[in-house]
C-alpha cells in the first residue's frame, strides 16, 4: 500500500490581482504555521491567475513558505503563434508544481475537449509539472448515466494522450457541486473516485493507481471537508470559493 500525501489546492479562478495575491498567500502561511499545520502530512498549494504566479513565487521563495503552487490552465502548444497562451516551459521555469487541466470551467467557456486537455497534460507532463486532470458530470450526465459513466470516460480519453509513466493528479468535481453550495456527499465522491483509480490501474497498471492522489471539488468548505477525507479513495480537495479566505481554506487544510 503506497502513501498518498493528501493535497489540499485552492482553485482561485478569475480573483485576486498580484497585490491581492501577495497579501492572501502571506496570510494563509502565516494561518497555517500558528495552527501548527503538519505540512510533511498534507500538502497545500494554490492556483492563482497567471498574473499573479510570478509574485506568489516570489514570497514563497523568500519567505520560505511550505506552499506550493500551481497555474490553473497551460497551452498544449511549446512555443510560435498562439496568442494568449501559456507553455508549460514557462510554468515549470517559475517553478510551478502543477498545471490544472481540464476544468468544467475551461471545457465549457473554451469547448476543450478530452483529446485538447489530454494535449495539455501531455504538455505538462513533459516539462515536469504534475498536471492536475479535471473530469466530471453535468446534471443531465448524473441523471441519464449515473455518476460514474462521464468522469470515467473523460479521464481514460486524457490518459490515452498520455506516456505511460509520469506523476498525475486527478480531480473528481461533479459540474453540479460547483459554486452550487451542494456537495456531493462523501459516499457519491468515493464511488466516483474509486472508479476513476480503477480506470487508472487498467490504463497505467496496479502501482500507478495506488500511488496517483485523487481530489474531490465542488463546494468543498471546512464543515464538510473531514467527511470527505475520511473516504479511502479520496486523497484531498480541489477547492474554489472557500480558498478566496484564508482562514477557512487553513481550516480545510487542518481538517483531522
Ligand atoms: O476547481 C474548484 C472548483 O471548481 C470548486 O469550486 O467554489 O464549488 O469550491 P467551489
Amino acid at each position: 500500500m503506497v502513501d498518498r500525501i493528501p493535497l489540499i489546492a485552492g482553485n482561485w479562478k478569475l480573483n485576486q490581482d498580484h497585490l491581492q495575491a501577495i497579501a492572501l498567500v502571506q496570510k494563509l502561511a502565516w494561518t497555517l504555521q500558528d495552527g501548527k499545520h503538519d505540512h510533511a502530512a498534507v500538502e497545500v498549494a494554490v492556483f492563482p491567475p497567471f498574473t499573479d504566479l510570478r509574485s506568489v513565487q516570489t514570497l514563497i521563495s523568500a519567505e520560505k513558505f511550505e506552499l506550493r503552487f500551481g497555474a490553473q490552465d497551460v497551452s498544449q502548444h511549446e512555443s510560435g503563434a498562439h496568442t494568449g497562451e501559456v507553455s508549460a516551459a514557462m510554468l515549470a521555469k517559475l517553478e510551478c508544481a502543477y498545471a490544472i487541466v481540464g476544468h468544467s470551467e475551461r471545457r465549457q467557456d473554451h469547448h476543450e475537449t478530452d483529446a485538447v486537455v489530454g494535449r495539455k497534460a501531455a504538455a505538462a507532463l513533459a516539462q515536469g509539472v504534475t498536471p492536475v486532470i479535471c473530469v466530471g458530470e453535468t446534471a443531465e450526465d448524473l441523471e441519464q448515466h449515473g455518476a460514474s459513466a462521464v468522469p470515467v470516460r473523460q479521464l481514460r480519453e486524457v490518459l490515452a494522450e498520455l506516456p505511460a509513466s509520469g506523476e498525475v493528479v486527478v480531480a473528481y468535481e461533479p459540474v453540479w457541486a460547483i459554486g452550487s453550495g451542494r456537495a456531493a456527499t462523501s459516499e457519491q465522491a468515493q464511488q466516483v473516485c474509486q472508479a476513476l483509480r480503477q480506470a487508472i490501474a487498467e490504463v497505467r497498471g496496479d502501482e500507478a493507481a495506488a500511488a496517483t492522489r485523487i481530489l474531490y471539488g465542488g463546494s468543498v468548505k471546512s464543515g464538510n471537508i473531514a467527511g470527505f477525507m475520511r473516504e479511502p479513495d479520496v486523497d484531498g480537495a480541489l477547492v474554489g470559493g472557500a480558498s478566496l479566505d484564508a482562514a477557512e481554506f487553513a481550516a480545510i487544510a487542518r481538517y483531522q
